[in-house]
């Protein structure tokens, strides 16, 4: 069956909800006392982990569009592209009130005592940069200047693994498993990377 715009409301709801009842549970569980002997720790692990699902997902649509030739899916990018950016909100905002108490001096301790935060600060600058411009006013006043600017959701795929495999004291499987996921998306884009590089 070829999808259609008259599918696409439904596909988009199906997101919508996919993404938000994740949030949903997060409050259900902090407000009943199920989020481990550490909710801090909880929260910002659940929604980087989040940030991270979400964005794999999306770099999931443009593949899945061309296989099995959907491609109006391309047009769902946007949506789960605003939702990762929404999640990694929701982990910075988690790092700065929960665990930092708002005390800004920290921030800088804390970024040179732990690196892997400047490259999950730079993540998080070229996420935003992508949702603010991802308005169509904007992507038509940018010209070809868009595209090159949204190339870089790949540098975020190659960013938070690192962030992630950065940041684990000693379980290595998870983060693996996710390097290796990105490995196999980017990979899937090979060639487009190759004419990327080679302009
Ligand atoms: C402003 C930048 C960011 C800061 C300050 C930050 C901070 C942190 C901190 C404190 C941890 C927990 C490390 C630990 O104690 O175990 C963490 C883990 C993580 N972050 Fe970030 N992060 C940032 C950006 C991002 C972005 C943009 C993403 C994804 C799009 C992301 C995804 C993750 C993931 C997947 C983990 C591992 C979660 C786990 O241990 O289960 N982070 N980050």
């Amino acid at each position: 069956m070829r999808l259609t715009n008259k599918h696409l409301f439904l596909v988009k709801a199906f997101m919508h909800w996919a993404a938000l009842v994740p949030i949903v549970y997060l409050v259900l569980a902090v407000m009943t006392d199920e989020a481990g002997g550490d909710p801090v720790q909880y929260i910002i692990h659940y929604t980087g982990i989040g940030a991270l699902n979400t964005l794999l997902i999306m770099l999931c649509i443009s593949p899945i569009a061309k296989r099995f030739k959907q491609g109006v899916l391309v047009q769902t990018r946007r949506l789960m592209g605003l939702y990762v950016f929404a999640y990694a909100t929701l982990h910075l905002a988690a790092f700065i009130s929960l665990d930092l108490l708002f005390e800004w001096s920290l921030f800088l301790t804390e970024t040179v005592k732990r690196p892997y935060i400047l490259v999950g600060m730079l993540a998080y600058l070229l996420l935003f940069a992508l949702a603010i411009t991802s308005l169509n006013s904007i992507k038509r006043k940018m010209g070809k200047r868009w595209q090159k600017l949204h190339n870089s959701v790949y540098a975020v795929a190659l960013l938070v693994p690192l962030h992630f495999i950065w940041s684990v004291k000693s379980e290595i499987i998870e983060p693996s498993i996710y390097i290796a996921l990105t490995a196999l998306l980017l990979w899937a884009r090979k060639d487009q990377l190759k004419r990327m590089f080679s302009r």
